[in-house]
């Protein structure tokens, strides 16, 4: 597979450099093509000056998505978040007619599962501060699929994408050698299930489970609530 590796963190000798390059190595050690985008190496800009304009740095990473069969996106949780680095990539790449407002020959937009980016996976690559607990159900920060409601289904399933699980190392800022060791070789393990692995199963916007006000019907999981209940 072609794979492209977001990583957005300021440090390559980071905890995240670290977890990168071992990505990148087990990626090429499995036989798969890789290109990187190194965001604060590339000293990408983050800030969308002109809606319309697509310049050529723009153009470029469009490209090596269109490349893409798969993309890691690679970054610490900042503020339960992406760090603005990597929000500032989606905001100049992921542009309308790219990335969304995409239409099919009737006309219908196509998102939500279906789209520009259909057909491509996507894994998240995220470092905690937090240990694992504290962004659990009942955790102070809490879930970390809910904080990455927005990234996961807003943004990569919204154009399209096969979102895989998320893969998370919690408690970041106390990594000992042996928790490093352990960390690296879940990582390795979920690479190697890159081409394989079944995505977060998202309801598809058009299989019939929301009405066309956009709104789950009233028969499907009925008297629920909150970000889960669009997962089917
Ligand atoms: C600006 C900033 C904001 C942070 N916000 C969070 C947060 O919301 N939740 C959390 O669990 N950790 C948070 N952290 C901790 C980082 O996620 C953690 O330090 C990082 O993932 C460790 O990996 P690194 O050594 O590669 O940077 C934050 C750290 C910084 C610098």
């Amino acid at each position: 597979m072609n794979v492209l590796w977001l990583f957005a963190h300021p440090d390559s000798h980071s905890l995240g450099g670290a977890l990168r390059d071992e990505g990148l190595a087990t990626l090429r050690a499995l036989g798969h093509d890789v290109r990187e985008s190194d965001l604060y190496a590339m000293h990408w800009n983050p800030v969308v000056d002109e809606i319309a304009a697509v310049p050529d740095d723009v153009r470029a990473e469009q490209a090596k998505l269109t490349w893409a069969d798969a993309v890691v996106f690679q970054f610490p949780l900042w503020w339960y978040g992406t760090p603005a680095m990597l929000k500032g990539w989606f905001d100049r790449v992921f542009v309308q007619g790219y990335a969304y407002d995409v239409r099919d020959e009737d006309g219908r937009t196509l998102r939500y599962g279906e789209g520009a980016l259909a057909g491509k996976r996507a894994l998240v690559v995220v470092t905690t501060g937090s240990p694992a607990p504290a962004l659990g159900p009942r955790g102070v920060n809490g879930p970390l699929p809910d904080l990455l409601f927005g990234l996961q289904h807003g943004t990569l399933f919204y154009t399209g994408m096969s979102v895989l699980p998320p893969f998370a190392v919690y408690d970041a800022d106390r990594m000992t050698p042996c928790a490093f060791a352990s960390a690296a070789s879940a990582l390795r393990s979920r690479l190697r299930d890159l081409a394989t692995a079944s995505p977060l199963p998202f309801r598809p916007q058009n299989g019939g489970d929301y009405g066309r006000d956009h709104v789950l019907r009233p028969e499907v999981a009925p008297g629920r609530s909150g970000l889960d209940v669009h997962l089917g």
